[in-house]
């Protein structure tokens, strides 16, 4: 995994951030990010990705778009490339768009969005301009059904914009319970590339029958709300990292929590949200080393159990 010293200068200066002072030259001296590889295509991706829902959510242009751009500078430079978004993440498509073009790594990433309208088919479309329009490119890479909203309608659309070679790979997504029994039927029945879902040691239900079921329909899986939207800390709040986590090169809880998730089979990426360039690092780190076993990861939802 590689950072510039010129990075790790400008970061640490902006933030004043001992942990990266600290962390960023012991992460430049790691292995790259883990990969693995999208089972429709068998091209490789890093396992850990960004997400942006609320975190790049924000107004004009002002000195919080300094660290968002940190954020995604640094995420670029230790190995990342998967970055989700959506037009309906009130501006987070258009900043996320904006930062990535000033720093001219557009190309570079791994391209998802989503069409989530209720307005029917040309509201569909409309949003998928957008989003070209708002990364300034002509291929999206994963376009996504969001949370199953008018399925039929936004995947024929999805699926023209694959065929006339606009977007590259066609998803659906969730991050609701309720709507795992429609979601399996959708899985059964069409021929998609990714699934993405909510999957965290707070939230386990997709490991019953969702991910099995995207193992055998062959989908690459893209895990949604990894920190359980942040509250899995609340629950480590003032709690000691266990001695064993140092078994599968965890160092924080961050890690703890993530590292869970991709020691899961059936996960191809993981989509964990920051505005904090420190969090980012923390977050790669996940991706680098050892995982959990089975017989550790139960431990680790034992654990988590007992706090909670
Ligand atoms: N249906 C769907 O398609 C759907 C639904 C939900 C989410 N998503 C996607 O999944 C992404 C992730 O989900 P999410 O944003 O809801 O929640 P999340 O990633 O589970 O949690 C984000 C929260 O965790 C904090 N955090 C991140 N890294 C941390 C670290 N190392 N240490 C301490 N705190 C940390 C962040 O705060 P800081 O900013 O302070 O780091 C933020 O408050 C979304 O952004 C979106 O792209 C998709």
């Amino acid at each position: 995994m590689k950072i510039s010293r010129r990075k790790m200068l400008k970061i640490s200066a902006g933030t004043g951030a001992a942990l990266l002072l600290s962390e960023l030259p012991v992460f430049a001296q790691q292995p790259p990010l883990l990969m693995r590889l999208i089972p429709s295509s068998g091209e490789g991706i890093p396992v850990v990705g960004l997400g942006s829902a609320r975190t790049f959510n924000v107004g004009p242009p002002t000195s919080e778009w300094l660290g968002l751009s940190d954020v995604v500078e640094l995420f670029h430079e230790m190995g990342g490339r998967f970055f989700d978004t959506a037009p309906s993440y009130g501006t987070s498509e258009k900043v996320a768009g904006q930062i990535v073009r000033e720093l001219g790594i557009e190309d570079d990433l791994f391209f998802a969005t989503k069409i989530s309208t209720g307005g029917g088919r040309q509201a569909g479309i409309d949003q998928e301009e957008g989003s070209h329009q708002s990364w300034g490119r002509d291929t999206i890479d994963l376009n996504q059904v969001h949370n199953l909203r008018d399925v039929d309608t936004h995947l024929r659309t999805i699926r023209q914009a694959k065929e006339e070679g606009r977007t590259r790979y066609v998803g659906v997504t969730t991050s609701f319970a309720r709507q795992y029994q429609r979601m399996e039927q959708v899985l059964r029945i069409e021929e998609l590339d990714f699934v993405q879902l909510n999957y965290s040691l707070g939230e386990r239900e997709a490991a019953e029958r969702l991910l099995p079921l995207a193992q055998d329909r062959g989908l690459g899986v893209v895990v949604n709300e990894p920190y359980n939207v942040g509250r899995l800390f609340g629950a480590v709040r003032g709690r000691e990292l266990p001695d064993w986590a140092a078994e599968f090169d965890c160092r924080s809880w961050g890690q703890f929590f993530l590292k869970y998730i991709l020691a899961h089979p059936a996960v191809t990426v993981i989509i964990p949200a920051t505005s904090d360039p420190e969090h980012l690092v923390d977050n790669m780190g996940a991706g680098v080393g050892r995982l959990p076993d089975e017989r550790t990861r139960t431990r680790m939802e034992e654990l988590f159990d007992g706090l909670t």
